[in-house]
């Protein structure tokens, strides 16, 4: 299986978490791992031809990144906007990405218990994930059930440990769709 990895961090140089991932996911035959904000570069711009032939290559695609505001680092967004484009992946002719997987690898600040109704969080996980899950449908990747590390937000070494050999774990692991 050839995965994509693209990881969507402002400063991996800063960060605890997602920079062990990525580096962890950058040795594993097979992982092609992307650090969006260094190929972007400040003004978050990609050559969508590039972009494209990479996703074209690949079987399973994960979006890494730190959980912000309920959602992803900007650079994702300006990603996805400027290479999902017509006629690649949606639109006539657009059936590029059809059959690929793809898989988010999420860390958050708050406690797995937040991300409830009663919570402060109000809403689940999977409920904020909804935008890239109907992103995978209108693509026709298959979305596949996402890694999310809580309590991320310490220094806490056997946490990080941990987490490094589940995230890869899960990003190599043959697995089933989430259920719709
Ligand atoms: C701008 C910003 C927004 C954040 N928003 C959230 C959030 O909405 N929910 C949450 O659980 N954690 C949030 N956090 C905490 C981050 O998810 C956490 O610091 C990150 O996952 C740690 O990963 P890192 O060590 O790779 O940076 C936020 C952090 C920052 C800096």
């Amino acid at each position: 299986m050839n995965t994509l990895v693209l990881t969507a961090h402002p400063d991996l140089s800063s960060s605890s978490i997602n920079q062990r991932w990525f580096k962890a996911l950058s040795n594993v035959t097979g992982i092609t791992t992307r650090d969006l904000t260094a190929i972007g570069g400040p003004a978050m711009q990609f050559d969508p031809t590039i972009e494209q032939a990479l996703l074209q290559k690949a079987d399973r695609v994960v979006l890494q990144f730190p959980f912000y505001w309920y959602s992803s680092p900007p650079v994702l967004k300006a990603w996805l906007d400027q290479v999902l484009l017509p006629g690649f992946a949606y639109g006539p002719g657009g059936n590029k990405l059809r059959g690929k997987e793809l898989m988010l690898a999420i860390s958050t600040g708050g406690p797995a218990e937040s991300y409830a109704a009663d919570s402060y969080n109000s809403f689940s996980m999977s409920e904020f994930l909804a935008p890239f899950q109907q992103t995978a449908n209108m693509v026709g990747m298959t979305y596949l059930s996402p890694f999310v590390l809580h309590s991320a937000m310490g220094s806490d070494q056997a946490l990080i440990e941990d987490s490094i050999t589940s995230v890869i774990s899960h990003v190599t692991t043959p697995e089933l769709p989430v259920a719709l």
